[in-house]
């Protein structure tokens, strides 16, 4: 069997599907167009894809053997996941793996922006620092502070239980209630409202669908505190990005994070000249571990899928009910 790589991925991944197929990698260090994708894809039983990959209706049925698609990444909003599943095609993404390297970031932005270590860093280095001085640089403190999550999965649990050493009250947005949270933390479940309102840091953990599109915009922005804190590494179109450069220059909140932007990877000039913002180029899950590892659950996905199994992290399983 044949399968197509849109994008250069760690080795590991690449020699398990070697070990199995005839393997082919997209040649350049630079993402796809459409039409090389279409090219790509040609008599290929499998296609291993990015989230920078907008894996349509076209491409998924221009290729009649095409049997598994395993997306390098947990979100999978990249894809038509509707009409693969229509094809009875399997679709996958690399949950887990990412979790605390995700949550890592979340908590590094948290930081970068509270202690305003991009601006000391560049301070520092540009010779302007002549000796200690009481009001150089001053940010704000975690500790014991209210933290608000909104998701409460997978990444936005591990992002939460790494404020136990900064003793937060925390506060979480979730359809579904979280015992662990509740458990290890004295979380509460709040409403979107009450967690804008009362939360000194914001952290946005949710997948991106048709219900979290704009989920923040300007009328949630105006509910935030002056003092807080907003960061984003889910997806950026959760964010309605105009509203968020206006809240930052008219300082409706202290400063926000960003690893994830709404038309990336384009950014607005007006967000990359704020000095309260710290932005991240969609780095969240790039550890050499991570991705290695996502790397390798890409491959047994791709692996059980044409072999014919049900990939560990498939996303459609109602492709398999169908079939029995
Ligand atoms: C994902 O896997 O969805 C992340 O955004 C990748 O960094």
């Amino acid at each position: 069997m044949k399968i197509f790589v849109t994008r250069n991925i760690p080795e590991k991944g690449i020699r398990m599907l070697e070990e199995q197929y005839e393997v082919e990698i997209n040649p350049y260090n630079r993402v796809l167009t459409k039409t090389e994708i279409l090219k790509g894809v040609k008599g290929k039983d499998g296609l291993l894809c990015l989230l920078t990959d907008h894996i349509d209706k076209d491409l998924i049925t221009a290729e009649p053997r095409l049997k598994m698609i395993a997306n390098y990444a947990v979100g999978y909003n990249n894809i038509d996941v509707q009409t693969a599943t229509i094809q009875g095609i399997p679709v996958s993404n690399t949950p887990d793996v990412l979790t605390d390297t995700t949550a890592e970031m979340a908590w590094a932005l948290v930081f970068a922006v509270s202690r305003r270590l991009i601006e000391g860093d560049t301070f520092t280095r540009s010779g302007k620092f002549d000796g200690w001085a009481p009001m150089l640089l001053l940010g704000q403190d975690i500790s014991r502070k209210t933290l608000g999550v909104i998701g409460a999965g997978r990444i936005g649990t591990a992002f939460a239980l790494k404020s136990k050493g900064f003793d937060m009250n925390v506060l979480y947005v979730d359809e579904k209630r979280n015992k662990d949270l509740e458990r290890h933390l004295h979380a509460k479940n709040v409403s979107l409202e009450q967690c804008l309102q009362e939360s000194d840091v914001i952290s946005v953990h949710v997948p991106l669908n048709s219900k979290t599109h704009h989920l923040i915009g300007e009328k949630e922005l105006k509910m935030m505190k002056k003092t807080a804190l907003f960061i984003n590494t889910s997806r950026g179109p959760v964010v309605d990005e105009d509203a968020l450069i206006h809240a930052l220059q008219n300082k409706w909140i202290y400063g926000a994070g960003l690893d994830v932007y709404e038309h990336e990877p384009s950014i607005p000039i007006k967000l990359l000249r704020l000095e309260n913002v710290v932005l991240q180029p969609h780095t969240a899950s790039a550890t050499t571990e991570t991705r290695t590892n996502m790397a390798i659950m890409a491959a047994e996905n791709m692996i059980a899928g044409l072999n014919g199994g049900i990939p560990p992290n498939c996303v459609n399983p109602e492709v398999f009910k169908k079939a029995i």
